[in-house]
């Protein structure tokens, strides 16, 4: 069994998200200790931005004459990961009301037709079906159902028609959020629920 574990925070070890994610894969880890884990920072080795050349490569097998480029490598290496993958633990941090760019980055190298996903007679259908998510979202403000922010949200509700639209069913939200809120008093509370939750997985 095969864990990815893909970081996203650029705030090191003062991150939410990258607590939040690290104790879901202790927690896997625990339950399962034979599982192989395979880690992706993506603050300290992001992707490049997805270009034309990136674009023709994507899902293919890399030529001789292309092999030693580490941008391409590294696409090639994002899907193939994701694609062995059992279990895939994100860290997610809430960026300008959406997910960081490192992360998108990712994401433009796994959503692949003919890969993940194909165009078939009656629309898109997802050929990365029966793996599990584990989404460790954080972010400063409240943005739930009812809250005045709540249409603002484009983080978690984006990444859940990503994985949906490739397939995947089983998507586990630990959230952290209102972590700025009220000066930032409650993060300890805030975290140490999302930690549990996480423990419980
Ligand atoms: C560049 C930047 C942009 C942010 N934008 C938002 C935002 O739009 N909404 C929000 O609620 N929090 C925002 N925050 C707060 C983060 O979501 C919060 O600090 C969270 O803990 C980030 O996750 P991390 O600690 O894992 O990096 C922002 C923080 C940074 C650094």
């Amino acid at each position: 069994m095969k864990l990815l574990h893909i970081d996203s925070s650029i705030l090191g070890d003062s991150s939410a998200s990258r607590q939040v994610s690290a104790a879901a894969v202790a927690q896997l880890q625990k339950k399962n200790p034979s599982i192989e884990v395979i880690s992706l920072d993506l603050a300290s080795d992001p992707l490049p931005h997805l270009d034309v050349e990136a674009l023709s490569w994507l899902g293919k097998e890399l030529t001789p004459d292309v092999s030693g480029r580490p941008e391409l490598v590294a696409g090639a290496k994002a899907l193939n990961d994701f694609k062995a993958a059992d279990i895939v633990v994100i860290g997610v941090p809430m960026y300008n009301l959406s997910i960081p760019s490192q992360l998108k980055s990712w994401i433009d190298r796994i959503m692949v037709a003919g890969q993940t996903f194909r165009y078939g007679p009656s629309g898109i259908e997802g050929l990365a079906k029966g793996k599990t998510v584990v989404l460790a979202v954080a972010r400063g403000g409240l943005y739930g159902e009812g809250s005045p922010a709540a249409s603002f949200e484009h983080q978690l509700s984006y990444l859940k028609s990503v994985f949906t639209m490739i397939g995947i069913t089983d998507i586990t939200v630990l959230e952290a959020e209102g972590l700025a809120t009220n000066g930032g008093a409650d993060r300890a509370r805030i975290l140490s629920d999302a930690e549990q939750k996480a423990s419980a997985l």
